[in-house]
């Protein structure tokens, strides 16, 4: 269940009412961080700030998520650039990153893992056992001093990482190595992403507040227990895709009523910031506004029951309990 004192206030912001309801019908995730503010939206028990990191970050992988971050860390000076490595396999996507952000880049993950203090493991989920036995079953690999792994690759779970970056380790070189597990989204790209992290047993305070300052540069962040974030997967990772699908129907809706197709998109696009702009500056719940926008008899209602005969708000539900549970069978 949601602690005591954060779902009271929850409840006190009615567009997130509904939200809750529903997570009670089904399975409530353990909510243990807080969320960073944004006006209007939910800044409820935000308690941290943009820190300052005197530490080398070093990406695995310098593809879209590699490289979104490293853009937002640079743009919101967390670091500078001279304290940002990246290796790759692919020497283009190295010399992009480094002629674009004037960070250090390497060819070898092995040498990135020693110089780095901060590794951020952003290669596709088959490639990451192949990465972490890299680093494990190298010559002499000892944790000498403390360093932080974090993982965004989905639907690996921290046992897996755990597995392989601590089967040579004595449990005092364990301590040294935390791992925390994030699952952003591809608004991240834009600033605008939605993440949700989970840390295992050895990570500090100070390691959370770190990661969690980098991903407020990338947008918003929860901290969740490592059972929810097949849940946070199947939401707010999948999420943007229901959306596009959600934009993509409407757009058809309006051709098929025949506007030109510019326009509709035009006027799709601008209703779904529109909306969203209200809900959050009104804070009222969803379905308020959507009651005060359904006149008995009117247009929208006509639409409505066409909704509900298909009844889309289930399909949607369903759907996101089918992309949880894929979430689940993935993480094995
Ligand atoms: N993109 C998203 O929306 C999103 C959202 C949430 C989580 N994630 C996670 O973020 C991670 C990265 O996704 P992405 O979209 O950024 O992938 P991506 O664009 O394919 O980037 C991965 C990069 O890693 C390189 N690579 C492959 N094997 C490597 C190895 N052994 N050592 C070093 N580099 C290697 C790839 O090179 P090649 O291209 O030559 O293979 C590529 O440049 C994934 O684990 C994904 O699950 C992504």
């Amino acid at each position: 269940m949601i602690s005591q004192d954060v779902s009271s206030k929850i409840i006190d912001m009615p567009y997130i009412k509904p939200l809750f309801i529903c997570l009670n019908r089904f399975r409530v995730q353990r909510f243990r961080g807080s969320i960073n503010p944004e006006p209007g939206t939910l800044n409820f028990i935000y308690g941290g700030s943009m820190s300052e990191i005197n530490k080398k970050i070093g990406f695995i992988g310098a593809g879209n998520m590699g490289e979104a971050f490293v853009g937002a860390i640079i743009k919101s000076n967390i670091l500078s650039p001279s304290m940002i490595y990246v290796s790759d396999i692919n020497k283009d996507r190295l010399n992009v990153l480094r002629s674009s952000y004037g960070i250090s880049v390497l060819s070898d993950n092995v040498e990135l893992f020693s110089t780095c203090d901060i590794i951020v493991l952003a290669v596709k989920p088959q490639h990451i056992g192949q990465v972490l036995s890299q680093i494990a079953e190298q010559k002499g690999y000892k944790i000498h001093n403390q360093k932080l792994v974090v993982s965004i690759a989905a639907g690996i779970p921290l046992r897996k990482i755990e597995d392989i970056l601590y089967a040579p380790l004595d449990e005092k070189s364990r301590i040294k190595l935390p791992v925390i597990r994030v699952m952003p989204n591809t608004p991240a790209l834009v600033l605008a992403g939605m993440a949700g992290m989970s840390a295992n047993r050895h990570a500090s305070d100070d390691d959370i507040k770190i990661v969690r300052s980098i991903l407020e540069a990338m947008g918003k962040v929860i901290e969740f227990n490592e059972e929810d974030i097949d849940a946070v997967t199947a939401l707010s990772g999948s999420g943007p895709a229901y959306v596009f699908y959600f934009i993509e129907s409407m757009i058809e809706g309006g051709i098929c009523v025949g506007l030109e197709p510019n326009y509709a998109a035009t006027l799709t696009i601008a209703t779904l910031k529109g909306a969203v702009k209200l809900m959050e500056e009104l804070n009222e719940s969803p379905e308020l506004l959507r009651r005060k926008v359904t006149s008995p008899g009117g247009t929208t209602e006509a639409a409505f029951k066409v909704l509900d005969k298909n009844q889309v708000k289930q399909s949607i539900i369903e759907a996101i309990a089918a992309a949880a549970n894929r979430s689940k069978e993935l993480s094995g």
